[in-house]
């Protein structure tokens, strides 16, 4: 971390990949992690709060200020989370020490807005989890684009089926009527989503590592992705996970390049038909070469560089004998 690191807000609904993700940003010199927003999703907002903290805590980063964000979605409410993928407590059932620190008073959509005024033009936003509490600051701040540097979103299925429907992914189902307000907003937005997601896995040899290295971070990741790679299992035909989150970490800090990633309208389905939840990219065209549509500041990644799995594990457990 240096002085002239890029500041960094994760908004995340922690998560075994979500604490992939917060790792990464943590260990990543480029950028400096200024604020946790959590959000309901695969936990209640403010159990991803406790682990988000708890998390800091292992790494030895309290100084991260950790909000917590909207319970529930736009419309309607939580639906209790994923216990069977990301077990009962978000994190894997593992236990971690109660955290001393404490969220933050406040929001996760009050922490941003401060955030963004206090790194005004240069705050880069990553979102891991549902995009309610971004749909909420937007409304409580219109001016909140031009404040921002980038927004970097870890959901959405653009041309490969969904992950809770036959077209959508959770992030966004969990919260459509935020999400089209989000993907609607004329700032720079890169969607990160299953198509190349679901192509970067941690594998069983992985795991070992982040077990055998000397940080207590690291050695609890490893803990978490037991119960996660038992859920990939039939998915992947192999005991492995996807590292959704941790993907979009990387994109936005420049660890892994998107060497195809067309600016193209974006759109969400928040009608209550088969399609809710979808997100609609407009690929038209886009066979031989990869097209731009002018003024359109919505990209999609449709391929990556490199693997994400040697650089996540170095960086994390690299970081670990820095810090641990
Ligand atoms: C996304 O949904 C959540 O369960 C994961 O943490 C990830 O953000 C993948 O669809
Ligand atoms: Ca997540």
């Amino acid at each position: 971390m240096t002085p002239a690191a890029r500041p960094v807000y994760l908004d995340c609904d922690t998560g075994i990949d979500d604490a992939l993700a917060i790792a990464y940003l943590l260990a990543s010199p480029e950028v400096r992690l200024v604020g946790v927003g959590t959000v309901s999703g695969n936990t209640s907002a403010a159990q991803a709060a406790r682990n988000s903290l708890a998390l800091l805590e292992l790494a030895g980063h309290t100084e991260v200020p950790v909000a917590v964000g909207a319970h529930d979605p736009l419309a309607g409410g939580f639906d209790g989370g994923v216990p069977h993928i990301h077990g009962r407590n978000g994190i894997g059932d593992v236990e971690l020490p109660e955290p001393t620190t404490r969220p933050v008073a406040g929001t996760a959509a009050e922490l941003l807005l401060r955030l963004a005024h206090e790194h005004a033009g240069r705050l880069e936003v990553v979102t891991v989890g549902p995009l309610t509490n971004l749909a909420l600051a937007l409304d409580a701040e219109p001016g909140l684009p031009a404040l921002v540097r980038s927004v970097t979103t870890m959901g959405g299925a653009a041309l490969v089926p969904g992950n809770v429907s036959a077209v959508a992914e959770a992030n966004i189902a969990n919260d459509p009527e935020a999400a089209l307000c989000v993907v609607g907003t004329r700032w720079d937005l890169t969607l990160v989503p299953l198509d190349v997601t679901l192509e970067h896995t941690l594998e069983e040899s992985d795991r070992a590592a982040l077990l055998q290295s000397q940080s207590p971070l690291a050695q609890a990741l490893g803990r978490m992705l037991d119960l996660y790679f038992d859920f990939y299992l039939p998915f992947y035909g192999r005991r492995a996970s996807a590292l959704h989150d941790p993907l979009a970490a990387a994109i936005a800090v420049g660890g892994v390049h998107a060497t195809r990633a067309p600016a193209v309208p974006i759109t969400v389905d928040a009608g209550h038909g088969p399609g809710r939840g979808q997100t609609v990219v407009d690929l038209r065209g886009q066979r031989l070469a990869t097209v731009d549509h002018e003024g359109v500041r919505t990209r999609v990644v449709l391929e990556t560089d490199a693997p994400l799995a040697p650089h996540l594990i170095e960086r994390i457990t690299g970081a670990a004998a820095a810090t641990g």
